[in-house]
């Protein structure tokens, strides 16, 4: 029997650019789907990495002044960095520059030269001899290089190409029937109807060492280097250890759900499946793809130095404030804008107010009321078959909005829960019976807010786990949050009595 699985990846990042606030969000959103399937008990895999070889990465080392390994190792590790100041739980970080992964590349290539996918050719294209570059019909003005005003000539590489035309047919059913699904539902619609109109080429799928000699050499002509997204594609593979270890890839292959922005769907939609198809093996089940954001109403970019720092940011806010931010912000599969001011805004409101202020009045409350202790419950009146009641709903909630990937709405429910207990407090007045000393009474409704809050913690950890651990440390429950699972755990009724509460800092201390 299958085991219960769950593989998630990311695209690889490329190493020319720095990690900025766009590769947070994807990576975020693929380490709160992990955890929320781990979770629920199955096992997981989240792969993400940095995808290092072809021409722009050669470039960049050569203007840096830096070997491109030496160039490739600096920048991966701020990619790792980042992905540590943001909480990532990642299960491995593949880089294509690994030798394992070198290896696996050229053992596909053979096998699709082997296998006839792949013949030798020209690749066609318009180069200027000003600029020493080839250029797109897109890049000329009447015809001529805008530069060097001259009309480029028509150059041929001597190439490998893969025959992706011949796989049309079988990538229109794919997509179009679901075997690979597209989501959101527009996306799907764009490529099929791609795949309907447009008649795919073969693509080169090589280089001439010569000019792009960063790349992984083709194993049955070394003379060229492989094209750098169909190396970088197979790490989706080789991230598992594939092709050596075979019993983890059997585990968790086909990947339940590869994320991604739209700029990297088309190539994704065609090239990847073709290559998968061609080799024997199964395409992935799903792709998500997410929305495109901008900074303060900007394209993110180098010359415009508005390129967000996730380092820099998690140093000032805290991971989880910026997990929270980026996911109740906008809708996942919609562009939207990023803005420091909305994090702050966001911050005080439901982070300060609600979730923080949540737990800073219970502590002392416990202490003051229940020699901080938790109490056992008497029997429930209303209010508390009201909360009770919100906590069922939400645990419910949470799964089927997961699993469409509405992190939004997921977090907006465990907020209307985390209101509910506010509410709920007012109502009680724990204040009041004890000033009446109504014992019984009072101790029921400690328990109530504690049982809520406990909850709570079990449903936000997948978005904040260090909240969620530090939550759960001051409530003072002795078993481990991770060995907490949904929906066992938090059903009402678990909290255990006897435990301490501990005093501590304030978790989100207002922005003034
Ligand atoms: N190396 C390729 C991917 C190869 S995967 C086999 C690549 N790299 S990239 O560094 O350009 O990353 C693109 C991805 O980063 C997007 O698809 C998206 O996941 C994320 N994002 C980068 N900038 C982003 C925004 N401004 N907004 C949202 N996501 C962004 O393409």
């Amino acid at each position: 029997m299958k085991r219960n699985t769950f593989y998630v990846t990311t695209p690889i990042y490329y190493v020319n650019d720095v990690p900025h606030i766009g590769h947070s969000y994807t990576t975020i959103a693929a380490d709160v789907l992990a955890r929320y399937h781990e979770l629920t008990g199955k096992e997981v895999f989240l792969l993400t990495g940095t995808d290092e070889h072809g021409i722009k990465v050669q470039e960049s080392a050569l203007k840096a002044g830096e070997a491109p390994q030496e160039f490739c190792d600096r920048i991966a590790a701020q990619f790792m960095k980042a992905w540590q100041a943001l909480g990532i739980n990642y299960s491995n970080f593949i880089r294509t520059t690994d030798d394992h992964h070198v290896k696996a590349v050229q053992y596909v290539l053979q096998k699709l030269y082997d296998g006839g996918h792949i013949y030798k050719g020209k690749y066609e294209a318009l180069y200027c001899m000003g600029c020493e570059q080839y250029k797109t019909a897109g890049d000329l003005v009447n015809g001529k290089c805008p530069d060097h005003k001259i009309e480029p000539e028509i150059r041929s590489e001597e190439c490998y190409l893969f025959k992706l035309s011949e796989h049309q047919e079988r990538l229109l059913r794919l997509i179009r029937d679901d075997e690979l699904k597209i989501r959101p539902q527009e996306r799907k619609n764009e490529m099929v109807s791609f795949l309907e109109k447009e008649e795919l080429q073969d693509i080169s799928i090589s280089r001439m060492r010569e000019k792009v000699s960063w790349g992984i050499p083709l194993p049955f002509d070394e003379s060229h280097t492989t094209y750098v997204w169909v190396d970088a594609f197979l790490n989706y593979l080789t991230g598992l250890g594939w092709p050596e270890d075979k019993e983890n890839f059997e585990l968790f292959w086909p990947a339940s759900i590869q994320l991604m922005a739209k700029d990297i769907l088309r190539v994704h939609a065609t090239i990847w499946p073709a290559i998968l198809i061609a080799i024997g093996i199964a395409p992935p089940v799903e792709y998500f793809i997410h929305g495109y954001f901008t900074v303060n109403g900007e394209k993110m970019s180098k010359s415009l130095g508005n390129v967000i720092d996730p380092i820099e940011l998690s140093v000032n806010y805290g991971p989880d404030v910026i997990r929270y931010f980026i996911l109740s912000e906008f809708p996942f599969g919609a562009d939207g804008d990023f803005s420091t001011r909305r994090l702050e805004e966001s911050f005080n409101s439901d982070l300060a107010n609600d979730l923080g202020n949540l737990l800073h009045r219970t502590v002392p409350m416990m202490e003051k009321y229940c020699q901080r202790l938790v109490p056992t419950p008497g029997a429930l009146d209303d209010l508390e078959k009201d909360l009770k009641a919100k906590s069922e709903e939400v645990v419910a909630g949470l799964d089927n909005l997961l699993g469409e990937l509405k992190f939004r709405e997921a977090l907006a429910l465990i907020w209307e829960f985390v209101g509910k207990a506010n509410k709920y407090i007012d109502s009680a007045a724990p204040w009041a019976l004890a000033r009446e000393d109504k014992r019984e009474r009072l101790d029921t409704v400690m328990y109530s807010i504690m049982e809520a809050i406990r909850i709570i913690v079990i449903l936000i950890s997948s978005f904040m786990p260090e909240t969620a651990s530090k939550m759960w440390d001051q409530i003072g429950i002795e078993e481990s949050l991770g060995s907490q699972t949904l929906p066992k755990d938090a059903a009402w009724g678990g909290l255990k009595s006897g435990l301490e509460v501990k005093h501590a800092a304030p978790l989100f201390p207002r922005i003034q």
